[in-house]
């Protein structure tokens, strides 16, 4: 077999964000990370992927920390390789949309901060959402990685991405993500998007995946025949299941080819000494449990992303309906059809799982709709990628013309400054302002708690003492997203 590329396979290591918010709900610290940054940052990586995601939200909520003080911490240890964040569109890091001018300033921040690249993404694949963030990172000098949420439908074909890949160069990407959350994308299919795409597109092609359901590290491999130039990978001692696929091995297999990464896997084998002692810490702290390690067949049996699965089982069990697990599992594609094939990532998978979840416990379809549900048919997170099912729009009381057509943003007039009046007594920055308003519930305590240290001394001098095993969060679960209904429902049932 021929390599469609000659060039060396660029890499992207995720172990200072992905591979830990996959593995172990996010909870790696600065201070776990700071004596690995000088020999990560020799290794000669295309990329560290480091910031954005759940980082930003799990740093106040649960590790104390200012993400913004991270950032400039990682900057400072990584002078030579360039740092790369997870943006979700116009919801930025949070889980609903957000006026232009607080996306613009978000993507200044970051990028005066310290950020080099900002990986761009919208859970429909609706490029309106992502307008603005690329305009911005571009204004600011930020690299620009407009990303496909990849998906499998009947309207997710091929060309599907091909199509959306093509306008995203012309919005300005400078490299194109394929992001394959929930490891769906099989090693032949890669090999032929990835064909199909570098023969459409000249910007270079990133490729993002897990190895949730073990077909990662084989993912990679076609995709580098087929000419990827760049690929998402972890350091070993956070690799696999739900994180991604091991640098090392990845590394190793195309050594003496001529896509040889030319990485020193004795640097990485430093760099691994260290994250071994923190993966230990991690599962000692409850942070990190094991199971995640498994290969996760349900997936591909069902096409249904992994953490989507557990959040159902919990669902279910709430309402003491377990028994219900099938029709659930069955319920899923036929909502999603209705809904307009939405890809399942957050938070259109929590909002199309939960409408299934009640479709079936109800005991008739869409007796009830949650309101995150009535926003997604109304158009509030943006175009649905295929046909609505308009008689359930109508059952959900959605005239059609209450359907937003228009870019949703464009409904929001500017904010930051009313977010600077109404913070303006405890923020201290731009920064602090965009922390408050991406994570109102989370970020007063925690700016409380940093300016004033002396009032939790005594929590601190508890907080010393073990602590009690974290409870494992679900990698893809969401923090702020109830899905509204379904728990009193559930509750009341
Ligand atoms: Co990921």
């Amino acid at each position: 077999m021929e390599f469609l590329s000659n060039k060396p396979l660029l890499i992207t290591d995720t172990i200072l964000r992905d591979a830990h918010q996959s593995q172990a709900a996010t909870r790696m610290t600065i201070e776990d990370m700071m004596p690995a940054l000088e020999v990560l940052d020799s290794i000669g990586y295309y990329s560290l992927e480091c910031w954005g995601g759940a980082t930003f939200d799990s740093c106040m909520r649960f590790l104390n920390e200012d993400p913004w003080e991270r950032l400039r911490k990682l900057k400072r240890g990584l002078p030579n390789t360039k740092l790369q964040m997870l943006f979700r569109g116009q919801n930025i890091l949070g889980y609903k949309h957000y006026a232009d001018d607080v996306v613009d300033a978000f993507c200044r921040k970051s990028i005066e901060n310290g950020i080099d690249i900002i990986r761009i993404f919208d859970a429909l694949n609706d490029v309106r959402n992502l307008e603005q963030a690329i305009k911005s990172t571009k204004k600011y000098g930020g690299q620009v990685e407009a990303t496909l949420s990849y998906t499998i439908s009947p309207i997710h074909n091929e060309a599907y991405f091909v199509k959306l890949a093509k306008e995203l160069e012309q919005m300005g990407a400078d490299t194109i993500c394929v992001k394959d959350m929930a490891n769906l994308l099989l090693p032949m299919d890669a090999y032929s998007l990835i064909k199909a795409l570098k023969e459409s597109v000249s910007v270079p092609i990133h490729l993002h995946t897990h190895n949730t359901t073990g077909t990662g590290d084989m993912t990679y491999l076609m995709a580098a025949y087929a000419g990827v130039d760049i690929v998402d990978t972890a350091l070993s001692p956070l690799a696999n299941g739900t994180a991604q696929p091991a640098t090392e091995s990845l590394v190793a297999t195309l050594g003496g080819t001529v896509r040889d990464t030319g990485l020193d896997l004795n640097k990485m084998s430093e760099a691994a000494v260290h994250f071994r002692k923190i993966a230990q810490r991690l599962k000692e702290a409850g942070s990190l449990d094991p199971k995640v390690l498994n290969v996760d067949t349900n997936t591909l049996l069902y096409q249904v992303p992994g953490g989507m699965l557990s959040n159902l089982i919990s669902q279910l069990k709430q309402a003491g309906k377990e028994d219900k697990y099938y029709d659930v599992l069955a319920e899923i594609p036929r909502v999603r059809q209705d809904f307009g094939y939405p890809p399942l990532v957050t938070p259109s998978s929590q909002i199309v799982g939960t409408q299934a979840v009640m479709n079936i416990i109800m005991g008739e379809r869409y007796k009830v709709f949650p309101k995150e549900s009535k926003a997604m048919l109304k158009g509030e997170y943006g175009s649905l990628p295929g046909k609505v099912n308009e008689e359930v729009r109508a059952k959900a009381g959605i005239a059609p013309e209450d359907v937003i057509t228009c870019r949703p943003a464009d409904l929001l007039s500017p904010e930051l400054d009313k977010y600077r009046e109404e913070f303006k007594d405890i923020a201290k920055s731009d920064e602090d302002v965009l922390s408050l308003a991406l994570f109102p519930q989370v970020a007063p305590k925690f700016l409380d708690r940093r300016d004033h240290p002396e009032k939790y001394e005594e929590a601190a001098a508890s907080a010393a003492a073990p602590a009690a095993p974290a409870k494992v969060a679900d990698p893809n679960a969401v923090h702020e997203l109830n899905v509204q209904v379904a728990p009193n429902v559930l509750a009341n049932l």
